[in-house]
C-alpha cells in the first residue's frame, strides 16, 4: 500500500509487464483505467517496457487509439497530451483483435506476449460485464495464460461479485477452477482511495486513538456515502441491484471493517485480510422479523439539485414506473465482540442527496457528569468525524469555554486536512493498478470476505425483495424520516454530512 504522489512512490517502479484490458472499448477504460495509467506512467510507477494491450473487435488498431484520445480528453482533461506526449503513450498501446466467448482471441493474445520477448508478466483487467468473467477466466486458462511458469499472471475483476451469496460463490468457484485464488485481485475501488488507507494509518500510528477506540467510550459509528448525482446511464444495472447491493454490501462493509477490526500482527494481505474477516464473522445475524427495525430503504422524487431540476427514480430512462429500487439504503449492524458489543454500526448511502460526502463519524459518550450544568453551558458529545470525500481530512468536534465571564460552552471544530487540495491525492485506479503490477493484494477482497458479506446481508435482501412500495423523498434533501427512528437512541441521532 502506497501514495503515488509522494516522492517514495516514485521509486516503486513495478517489473515490465503486459497490462491486458479486456473492455478496452468501454467506459471504465475510458473514465478510470487510461487516465490512471497515463499518470502512473507520469510518476514512473510502471515501467517503461511496459505495453498496455486492449482486446478490441471491430476496430482497427488507429480507431482505438483515438478512442483512447477522445478519452483522455474528456475525462482526464488535466492530463495535457500534446503530440510529443500522445505519441509516446500511442506507442506503448497494443491491441489484440477479437471477441471474449472465441477461444482463437486467447490464442492471438497467447502469441503477442510470446513476441514481447521476456515480458511475461500479464495482468489481465476485466473492465467487462460480470458474465463475461468466467468467459474470460476459462479463455485464459485453455491458451495457457494462467500458468505462472514464466512470469506472474494476475486477473483483475470489478464489482459487483455475484448478487447474493449463491451467485457470488458459484462465480468463485468458477474463477478458482481456471486460476488460483492468489492470482485474482477483486477490486473494491473505495479501498483504493487514499483517504481511506489514511483510516488505518489514524487508528495504527497514533497511540491516543487506540484506548478510546471500543465500547467503552464509543456510542455509535455511522459510515456514509451520500451523493447529489442519480443512477446516470446505469438503470438496467440499478434497477436489479439497488443501494444496497452497490454500496453497503461492498464498498461501505469493507470500511466498516477497517474501522472496526483488531491490529493486525503485519501488515501483510492475509494478515489484514483475516482480521478484516473476524469482524464480519462477529456480525450479529438478521432475523426476519428484526429485518425492518434495522434497515431503511428509500427512492429519491424529484426535485432540485445545485439550481437544476432533477427527474424522480422513476421517470429515469430505463427505469419501470412502478419501480420499488431503493435509492437510499440504511442498516444497523451490531458486532458481537469484546471490543463492539453494543455499539451500533449505522451504514447509509444514497443517490441525489443535499450534499455529496463520504464520511466515517465515530460519535462518543456524553461525558458522564455535566459539570456546568446551566442552560447554556450542555456540552455536545464529541464527534471524530473521517471525512473521505471531497475534501479528505479529520475532523473532531469539541466543547470549549466561551470567551467571556461565564462558563457558557462553545462547540469548537478542530479540522485537519489530508491534502491541500484534492488534486494532489491520488485516484484509487493508480494505487490499485500498482498494487496488482506489484503484486501487493492488501487492498482487495478475498472470496471468503466476499461471501460472509453477502451471507450478512441475505436476509435483507430477502425481505426485500418483494417490495411493491417505498418511501420517497425530495432530490436534494435529507428528507428520510425514517432515519431519525433508526438512529433514535443513538447520541447526537442521524448525521447528516454537511
Ligand atoms: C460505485 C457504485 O461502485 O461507486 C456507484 O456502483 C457509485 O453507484 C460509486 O456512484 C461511488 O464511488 P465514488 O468513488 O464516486 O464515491
Amino acid at each position: 500500500m502506497s501514495t503515488p504522489h509522494d516522492q517514495g512512490f516514485c521509486n516503486e517502479t513495478a517489473d515490465p509487464a503486459n497490462i491486458v484490458i479486456f473492455g478496452a472499448t468501454g467506459d471504465l477504460t475510458k473514465r478510470k483505467l487510461m487516465p490512471a495509467l497515463v499518470r502512473m506512467i507520469d510518476c514512473g510507477l510502471v515501467h517503461p517496457e511496459s505495453r498496455i494491450i486492449g482486446v478490441v473487435r471491430d476496430m482497427s488498431v488507429d480507431e482505438w487509439r483515438q478512442l483512447v484520445r477522445d478519452g483522455l480528453a474528456e475525462f482526464a482533461p488535466e492530463v495535457s497530451m500534446d503530440e510529443v506526449r500522445w505519441q509516446a503513450f500511442s506507442a506503448l498501446l497494443k491491441m489484440v483483435p477479437g471477441d471474449l466467448d472465441d477461444e482463437t482471441t486467447y490464442n492471438r493474445l497467447a502469441e503477442s506476449l510470446e513476441q514481447l520477448g521476456g515480458r511475461k508478466n500479464a495482468m489481465f483487467y476485466c473492465a467487462i460485464p460480470p458474465r463475461w468473467y468466467r468467459v474470460a477466466a476459462q479463455g485464459l486458462n485453455r491458451a495457457g495464460l494462467t500458468a505462472q511458469d514464466e512470469g506472474y499472471r494476475r486477473l483483475v475483476i470489478e464489482k459487483p461479485f455475484g448478487m447474493n451469496l449463491d451467485s457470488a460463490r458459484e462465480l468463485n468457484r468458477e474463477l478458482q477452477s481456471f486460476i488460483d485464488e492468489s492470482q485474482i485481485y477483486r477490486i473494491d475501488h473505495y479501498l483504493g482511495k487514499e483517504s481511506v488507507q489514511n483510516l488505518l494509518v489514524y487508528r495504527f500510528a497514533n497511540s491516543i486513538m487506540e484506548p478510546l477506540w471500543n465500547r467503552n467510550y464509543i456510542d455509535h459509528i455511522q459510515i456514509s456515502v451520500a451523493e447529489t448525482l442519480g443512477i446516470e446511464y446505469r438503470a438496467p444495472y440499478y434497477e436489479n441491484a439497488g443501494a444496497l447491493r452497490d454500496m453497503i454490501q461492498s464498498h461501505l462493509m469493507q470500511l466498516m471493517t477497517l474501522v472496526a477490526m483488531e491490529p493486525p500482527v503485519e501488515f501483510t494481505a492475509n494478515a489484514v485480510r483475516d482480521e478484516k474477516m473476524k469482524v464480519l464473522r462477529a456480525v450479529r445475524r438478521f432475523e426476519p422479523q428484526t429485518v425492518s427495525e434495522q434497515t431503511v430503504a428509500a427512492q429519491y422524487a424529484a426535485g432540485h439539485i445545485d439550481g437544476e431540476d432533477t427527474p424522480a427514480y422513476v421517470m429515469e430512462d430505463g427505469v419501470a414506473p412502478d419501480s420499488a429500487t431503493e435509492t437510499f439504503a440504511a442498516v444497523r449492524f451490531q458486532i458481537d465482540n469484546w471490543r463492539w458489543q453494543g455499539v451500533p454500526f449505522i451504514l447509509w448511502s444514497g443517490k441525489r442527496l443535499e450534499n455529496k460526502a463520504s464520511e466515517v463519524m465515530i460519535r462518543f459518550r456524553k461525558p458522564p457528569f455535566n459539570l456546568f450544568d446551566t442552560q447554556a453551558s450542555v456540552p455536545a458529545a464529541n464527534a471524530l468525524v473521517f471525512r473521505l470525500q471531497p475534501e479528505a481530512g479529520v475532523v473532531l468536534r469539541m466543547n470549549a469555554k466561551q470567551p467571556g465571564l461565564t462558563t457558557d460552552i462553545q462547540r469548537l471544530v478542530m479540522r485537519a486536512p489530508y491534502a491541500n487540495d484534492d488534486a494532489d491525492v491520488a485516484d484509487a485506479y493508480e494505487i490499485l493498478m500498482h498494487d496488482v503490477l506489484t503484486g501487493d493484494s492488501t487492498l482487495f477482497s478475498r472470496s471468503d470476505e466476499v461471501e460472509e458479506s453477502w451471507e450478512i446481508v441475505e436476509p435483507i435482501l430477502d425481505n426485500w425483495k418483494d417490495r411493491v412500495s417505498i418511501e420517497r423523498y425530495r432530490a436534494g434533501t435529507w428528507d428520510i424520516s425514517a432515519m431519525d427512528a433508526l438512529t433514535r437512541d443513538c447520541v447526537g441521532g442521524w448525521h447528516r454530512p454537511s
